[in-house]
């Protein structure tokens, strides 16, 4: 039985765009001098700069210490080199030279862009945490850092706290779930500029608990039509020292079948009655919390398959050998004596085929000795009449 999964992608409710800030571009080029490494924007001019005022005729640049500059450029008449409409082939590490060939300074070059807007989701698997990620909307291929805070309607900024590298999410504990809503205030800041996306979410709509976990379904010995179904909370919904209460969703269908039948519950486990007897199900349990209808139901849990019990092929040899049937394994007690009952049936087969030969055999031989009897009979009758027939004839007429 195969029970395999088609779990629908998460449901990341992307909040709305509020305000947006314009991008604050600082400079085209952004020289952090501890390092030595220069920003450029990709596309524009850059400049680099070899620092001691020199003229163009007495300063040598390099890139990777070969003084082939592929990139097309200028020098100024003060020595620094211009690399024209910069793409990404242009990065690499410059150095300049004096006349007499000694290394004056080094510059490792990269380029980019400036930062975008932020697409941002948050997810709210409980009432104790809310993750917030987002995805660039424009590739900066720069390293960048952000700066996170929310505010709920007309409560004090608080802080939503950035992960480790690479950081692309933060969370937000406690959060005033209760609230009408809440800003969520990202800035992403690069060597070229900085932006700020704002996004408006909703927690107690956000709110979207994990699947019901460790679903099973047995069949229930006697009733073909059964199945009682368990579960757990998700994972996520347990740790709240009074846990907010779920409601559930069950939906089932006989394998094939395109309709679910649907079933709501506030606690596993939960019986079905109207199963397809003789039929493979497939199952899925959804949760919601039961507060709050605002809130979204999770995703279904992943397709399970079960059987209910089925008796009829077993039922000669439990009359013969009762089986100790163990709700919990229905299923595998059956499959036993489905298989002992074939084998049964393979051993009675041959002791009846032999049974039909003998028959046979004994019918043939009685069938012969009878025909031969009769031909005997017969025989004899044919010699009496010619017997007859010519005493018949000798007869005087
Ligand atoms: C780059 O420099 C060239 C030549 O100096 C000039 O024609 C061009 O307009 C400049 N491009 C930009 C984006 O500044
Ligand atoms: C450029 O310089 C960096 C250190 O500044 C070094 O790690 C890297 O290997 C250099 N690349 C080339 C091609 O020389
Ligand atoms: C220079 O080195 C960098 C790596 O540091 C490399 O990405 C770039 O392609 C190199 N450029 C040239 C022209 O060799
Ligand atoms: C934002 O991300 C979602 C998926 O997380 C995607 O469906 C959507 O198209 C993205 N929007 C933009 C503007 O990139
Ligand atoms: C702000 O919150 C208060 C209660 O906390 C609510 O009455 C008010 O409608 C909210 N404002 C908006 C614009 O939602
Ligand atoms: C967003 O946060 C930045 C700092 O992180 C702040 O300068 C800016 O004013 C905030 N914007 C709003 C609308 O709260
Ligand atoms: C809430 O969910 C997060 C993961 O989404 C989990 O780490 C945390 O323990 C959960 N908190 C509670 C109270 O269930
Ligand atoms: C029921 O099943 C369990 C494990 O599947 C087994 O350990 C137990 O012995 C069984 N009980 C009976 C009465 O067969």
């Amino acid at each position: 039985m195969t029970c395999l999964v088609s779990c629908p992608s998460g449901l990341l409710v992307i909040g709305h765009l509020l305000a947006l800030s314009s991008v604050n571009t600082q400079s085209e080029i952004w020289t952090n001098e501890v390092s030595d490494v220069q920003y450029g924007r990709l596309g524009s001019n850059v400049t680099l700069v070899c620092g001691a005022a020199l003229d163009r005729t007495s300063v040598k640049w390099r890139l990777n210490r070969s003084s082939m500059l592929p990139w097309q450029h200028r020098v100024t008449s003060d020595g620094q080199l211009v690399l024209l409409q910069a793409d990404r082939t242009a990065e690499g590490n410059y150095s300049c030279h004096d006349d007499r060939g000694r290394l004056i300074r080094t510059t490792r070059l990269r380029l980019g862009h400036p930062p975008g807007l932020l697409n941002v989701s948050c997810r709210v698997s409980n009432h104790s945490l809310v993750l917030c990620s987002w995805v660039e909307s424009v590739k900066t291929l720069l390293p960048a850092q952000y700066h996170t805070s929310y505010r709920g309607n007309k409560s004090q900024v608080r802080m939503c706290v950035v992960s480790s590298p690479p950081q692309k999410q933060c969370t937000i504990t406690d959060p005033t779930m209760w609230q009408h809503y809440h800003n969520i205030n990202i800035t992403e800041t690069n060597p070229l500029g900085s932006q700020t996306t704002i996004l408006m979410v909703k927690f107690h709509e956000l709110l979207q608990p994990d699947p019901p976990e460790a679903v099973t379904a047995v069949g229930m010995v006697g009733y073909p039509m059964r199945l009682q179904v368990y579960w757990t909370n998700p994972a996520s919904w347990l740790h709240d020292a009074v846990p907010f209460p779920l409601r559930f969703q069950l939906r089932y269908r006989p394998v094939g079948s395109s309709i679910w039948s649907n079933v709501e519950s506030k606690s596993s486990p939960l019986l079905i009655t109207d199963a397809l007897a003789g039929h493979a199900h497939q199952l899925q349990v959804r949760a919601q919390d039961d507060i709050n209808p605002d809130s979204q139901w999770s995703d279904w849990s992943p397709l399970l398959q079960a059987c209910p019990w089925s008796g009829s092929t077993a039922e000669p040899t439990e009359e013969t050998f009762p089986v100790d049937y163990n709700d919990t394994d229905a299923d595998a007690s059956t499959a036993n004596t489905k298989s002992e009952s074939s084998e049964d049936d393979g051993g009675s087969l041959l002791i009846l085929l032999a049974l039909f030969a003998v028959i046979i055999l004994v019918l043939v031989s009685s069938l012969s000795v009878l025909m031969w009897v009769r031909q005997r009979r017969r025989d004899n009758v044919t010699k009496q009449e010619l017997t007859s027939m010519v005493k018949m004839k000798s007869m005087p007429i």
